[in-house]
């Protein structure tokens, strides 16, 4: 296998160092582990702009709310060293909790806190999840001082939220947002989707089914955000086992509700299929 698995920040920054040595330019391509073709695909992207691409792979526990699914999280860190390694990348960082956060007690920290953009959608339902999301990235662009990194468009507000906290504190790297893949049904890859069981998997092709479903109504004329996303909560309500936790659409940039749908518009969705909990989202136009 060509690629190399490390766990601690000095290693990283050994390897990083020895390949700016040769002139090559980083990409960086963060994740949980328990990765598909969606990360695949957000590798290869980071290996045909950057001539060394690192992985990280790190189940993040100060993302996690209390009651979430942070012990039941699949790690698969074997599957995933093959499917870095198949898609060209360079490094996997793999650390412990210890090396992320060893001067961390509790909520005893540093900590970075945007305070727009996450309240709201995933900030609503999961109010600590993106302060946790933008301190351990912070601590990883740190760790790997990448040109570039790259996130998958499935987690929309995630991506936006980074675009703006790399903005706001002069990071000097480029974030790039890849779009989502999808399986040929059209369910998003994510991986929470190894909970489904086989008829919620098909239920949760609604999710999917809406953004279809709101686009065609765009197509067809209509701009008035709460019609279309009156039908989008309709179609999901068809379905026994889906459970809506938000449907809504909003700016791209202020993530704030709109009333009239213009092309910034993006429709942006959680629900609950069974106890799982999947998002999806997409532009309209
Ligand atoms: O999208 C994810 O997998 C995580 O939120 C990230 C960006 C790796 C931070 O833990």
């Amino acid at each position: 296998m060509a690629v190399t698995v490390v766990k601690s920040v000095a290693d990283v920054r050994k390897a990083v160092k020895a390949a700016r040595a040769k002139g090559l330019n980083i990409g960086f391509v963060p994740t949980m582990g328990a990765l598909h073709e969606g990360h695949a695909s957000l590798v290869r992207h980071s290996t045909k702009e950057c001539g060394y691409t690192v992985v990280s792979i790190y189940v993040n526990p100060t993302q996690f709310g209390a009651g979430e699914d942070f012990d039941k999280y699949p790690r698969t860190l074997d599957a995933d060293t093959k499917l870095v390694d198949k898609a060209g990348g360079s490094l996997i960082f793999a650390p412990t909790d210890r090396e992320m956060y060893p001067n961390y007690r509790g909520a005893d920290g540093t900590w970075v806190d945007l305070v727009g953009l996450t309240k709201q959608l995933e900030g609503a339902s999961r109010p600590h999840h993106f302060r946790g999301v933008t301190t351990v990235v912070t601590k990883l662009f740190n760790i790997v001082q990448p040109d570039k990194a790259y996130f998958g468009q499935k987690d929309f507000q995630q991506c936006r939220v980074i675009q703006r906290m790399a903005a706001d504190l002069d990071m000097p790297l480029e974030v790039v947002m890849c779009q989502t893949v999808r399986e040929a049904n059209g369910l998003a890859m994510s991986s929470r989707n190894v909970y489904l069981n086989p008829e919620q998997r098909k239920q949760a092709l609604c999710l999917s089914q809406t953004l279809t479903k709101a686009r065609e109504l765009y197509a067809r004329g209509e701009r008035n955000a709460e019609k279309i996303s009156a039908a989008m909560r309709e179609l999901i309500a068809s379905h026994p086992l889906a459970r809506i936790d938000y449907v809504e659409i909003v700016d791209h940039d202020t993530l704030a509700s709109v009333a009239e749908i213009n092309e910034s518009s993006v429709a942006v969705l959680a629900v609950f299929v069974g106890t799982t909990r999947l998002i999806d989202n997409g532009y309209l136009k």
